[in-house]
């Protein structure tokens, strides 16, 4: 997130980062300033390995805290004991995330300080993984960041580049100033109780995937699961919008507290929509289907003994977010679409976003590996007027409530739009 646009202030923070061993502990350094130039009181943990790459003494220094290595230290015990140092913690920050590290958190391993704060944690917690490139690519290193992220852990990166071991690919630490923003993204998102930003507006949210009818009993249909559009249908209720899900057939329990409209058809998808407005908010997550098929069958099509099979024609559908971006008169004062692509992730959703007239886009990448079709997390790019934030790898869940709390505080900076 650009730091400073809308709540890019860590002020009353309390962030404990954890430094594991690898050459990117020196970028951990800088971090610590950055985070500390935007409020937030910063304390360090340094692993064995950490402590062989930046010294205590630095990391004091830039912190103005003592720094914590030792589980057995009566002295760290005494004066600051592991459960008090992830319970004073808004957030937990590994970074950099040694494929150790990893491991042992994913296993469940406490041995040291850092592995046992980590388990013995219920705070919020995010990594940043730095090694050489097969180090991270080997399928050990890849379980285990899928067990963390399954765990509810957020990541952010690594990224590609030259690497300090000479070779090229993946493996870099994140910059420091895109760790802040991740770190930013996720205190956003933090419920505060009976806090309800939302009351009084209403949102549509269009989710799952829709069936476009061939004859009575078969369809053209897709492999949308529904699970982010409900997710975030969910988060507006809970920060207190009325919501109005539009939902294409899916196998979710309805969220509380909405207002669940079923359909099948994109026709009648955008049906749905157009009678739930005036609507402050619309944000289409569904995965609309781009064509019907021309002139429906009434009657179960058969094989006709030729050995020939019918030849589908389809027309285009409509498109429920741009119709409901480019509404004269009663267009919803934030529009946001979601872009699924392959390649070229960012700048498909700018143009995206140009086209369809929507206000944000939230782009996800969908290519072959990533498992976002059907699967429970999400590494989203939010694309709006100012410019392209990177969110970190969170549950479905997680990027709901990220969406809502910036939802919330558009409202709060701009009222309606
Ligand atoms: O054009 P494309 O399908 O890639 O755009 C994706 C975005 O547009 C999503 O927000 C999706 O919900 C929306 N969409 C729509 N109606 C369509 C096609 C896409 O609302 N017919």
């Amino acid at each position: 997130m650009p730091s400073g646009i809308l709540g890019g202030n860590l002020d009353g923070k309390s962030i404990l980062l954890i430094i594991s061993g690898g050459i990117a502990a020196y970028k951990s350094l800088d971090l610590i300033r950055r985070l500390k130039e935007r409020g937030a009181a910063v304390r360090c943990v340094l692993t064995a390995g950490g402590a062989q790459f930046v010294t205590p003494l630095s990391v004091a220094a830039l912190s103005e805290e003592a720094v914590f290595q030792d589980l057995f230290s009566l002295k760290d015990e005494s004066e600051m004991g592991h459960i008090r140092l992830s319970r004073e913690a808004d957030l937990l920050v590994i970074a950099p995330a040694s494929a150790d590290l990893m491991a042992k958190m994913a296993s469940g391993q406490a041995d040291d300080l850092a592995s046992t704060i980590l388990l013995a944690t219920d705070k919020p917690v995010l990594f940043a993984p730095a090694m050489n490139t097969r180090m991270w690519e080997h399928p050990a290193t890849q379980r285990n960041v899928r067990t963390l992220l399954d765990d509810g852990l957020a990541s952010i990166g690594p990224g590609q580049g030259d690497l300090a071991c000479g070779e090229v690919g993946s493996g870099r630490m994140s910059e420091p100033l895109e760790i802040v923003a991740a770190i930013e993204t996720l205190l956003g998102e933090t419920p505060v109780a009976g806090d309800l930003p939302l009351m009084g507006r209403r949102a549509i949210v269009t989710s799952g995937p829709t069936y476009e009818a061939i004859d009575p009993v078969r369809y053209l249909a897709n492999r949308s699961s529904g699970k982010q559009g409900h997710a975030i249908a969910a988060a507006l209720a809970q920060l207190g919008a009325e919501v109005v899900l539009v939902a294409g057939p899916n196998n979710l329990p309805d969220p509380g507290g909405v207002q669940v409209r079923a359909i099948e058809s994109a026709a009648q998808m955008l049906a749905a929509c157009e009678a739930a407005l005036p609507a402050d908010i619309a944000v289409c997550a569904a995965a609309v289907a781009d064509w019907r098929v021309a002139g429906e069958a009434g009657q179960k099509m058969k094989k006709d003994g030729s050995g020939r099979p019918p030849a589908l024609a389809l027309v285009e559908n409509p498109d429920i977010l741009k119709t409901l971006s480019q509404l004269n008169g009663g267009r919803p004062g934030l529009v946001v679409g979601f872009a699924a692509e392959t390649e070229k992730v960012v700048g498909h959703a700018q143009g995206k976003r140009t086209r369809k007239g929507c206000d944000w886009i939230v782009a996800n990448d969908v290519g072959a590996g990533t498992n976002v079709m059907g699967g429970d997390d999400n590494t989203v790019h939010l694309i709006t007027a100012q410019g392209v934030e990177d969110w970190p790898t969170m549950s479905k869940d997680a990027v709901a409530a990220a969406l809502a709390r910036r939802i919330a505080d558009h409202f709060e900076h701009f009222g309606s739009a």
